[in-house]
């Protein structure tokens, strides 16, 4: 981060600590919920904090000043729970060793993992291809030394979660966890085959006896079910016959399906779902199809206030720190081959159809 950018961010940091929130300023200015005051949150309702695709350049250990300031937003919002939908490092080339597989890993736990664990907030991980790709050659993992070496990270760190799993045979892959008002099924998106032995265990997951009417449903992978971004409209860079997947979570009542790697935040509806497309934290920004606004780096804080039933989900810009508007997104993104997307409002009650 540049000495000046730094600066005045951790003034607003420290003034946010003082007076409330700046960030709550910045939101009222815009018409947005403000969000709840850092120390009392949770008391009636549930903060998560929603973050994507963090990696820079293959083998990277570092993170860019996009991902620091988010991490410190994180630190001081405190939302009960941080949930990434994947992308933590720069795998996903097979000349990269083991030793700089681990020294990734190592990065992102200096980085991000330790000075969230620090500040009490645990992460859920979602494997990205960059992670650990699920992609498959002649029946064996293309990127095996990636998933192992994601594999060992977590295996390692799985403590702090330990006490929400529901299911964690194949964690960090894929799991269920679960707190009081919260169930999240995490699934294996790190490449476009999500497999019929993996919906069927989606499928079983959703129908846990675990998971209680009133809890909020999510469900958590890399790849999309369709597709948000230019660059990203093709085979390979989605879910693979997303209809019939998207049949079984409607189904089983999923709320929310978030979603990362297309590097461009997009709200959206779809084939009867409710969709998350998350921008990237860190570097990449891309396009959504039909804008001429490149998606900048963002995290998203969603609050669910229990009395009201009113989920509210805010998106930050990391560069400036302000809210994003949803107004200056397309109406809907339609690219022939894929399920059109429809904007949606980022204000919602479970109960409301959508
Ligand atoms: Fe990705």
């Amino acid at each position: 981060m540049k000495q000046t950018g730094r600066r005045t961010f951790l003034r607003l940091i420290a003034g946010a600590a003082v007076s409330g929130s700046v960030l709550d300023g910045l939101l009222r200015k815009t018409g947005s919920q403000p969000l709840g005051p850092a120390s009392t949150q949770a008391a009636d309702g549930l903060k998560l904090g929603l973050i994507s695709d963090l990696n820079g350049s293959y083998g990277s250990t570092d993170y860019s000043s996009a991902v620091e300031r988010g991490v410190t937003l994180l630190m001081q919002q405190q939302p009960d729970l941080v949930l990434c939908a994947g992308d933590m490092v720069a795998g996903q080339k097979r000349s990269l060793t083991n030793s700089q597989l681990k020294a990734m890993w190592a990065g992102f736990e200096q980085s991000v993992w330790a000075p969230l664990q620090k500040a009490g907030v645990a992460l859920l991980p979602a494997i990205g291809n960059h992670d650990g790709s699920s992609q498959q050659h002649q029946g064996g993992w293309i990127y095996g030394r990636e998933r192992q070496q994601a594999d060992l990270f977590w295996g390692k760190h799985r403590g702090n979660l330990q006490s929400g799993f529901i299911e964690s045979k194949r964690f960090p892959f894929q799991y269920v966890w679960r707190r009081p008002g919260l169930f999240v099924v995490v699934i294996d998106a790190s490449s476009a085959n999500v497999d019929s032995t993996q919906r069927q265990w989606i499928q079983k997951a959703l129908n846990s006896t675990h998971r209680q009417p009133e809890d909020l449903c999510l469900v958590m992978g890399h790849l999309p079910l369709t597709a948000f971004s230019e660059g990203r409209a093709r085979a390979g860079e989605c879910i693979s016959n997303p209809q019939e997947l998207a049949g079984l979570l409607r189904g089983a009542g999923v709320d929310l399906v978030i979603s990362g790697h297309h590097h461009a935040w997009y709200p959206s509806e779809s084939m009867g779902l409710r969709l998350l497309s998350l921008g990237a934290m860190g570097s990449g920004p891309r396009r959504i199809i039909g804008s001429g606004v490149f998606s900048p780096p963002s995290l998203t804080l969603l609050e669910w206030s229990r009395p009201s039933e009113l989920i509210s989900e805010t998106t930050i810009d990391l560069n400036t720190l302000q809210p994003i508007t949803n107004n200056d997104l397309p109406a809907q993104v339609s690219v022939p081959g894929f399920p059109v997307a429809r904007r949606r409002s980022m204000q919602w009650q479970r109960s409301s159809l959508i």
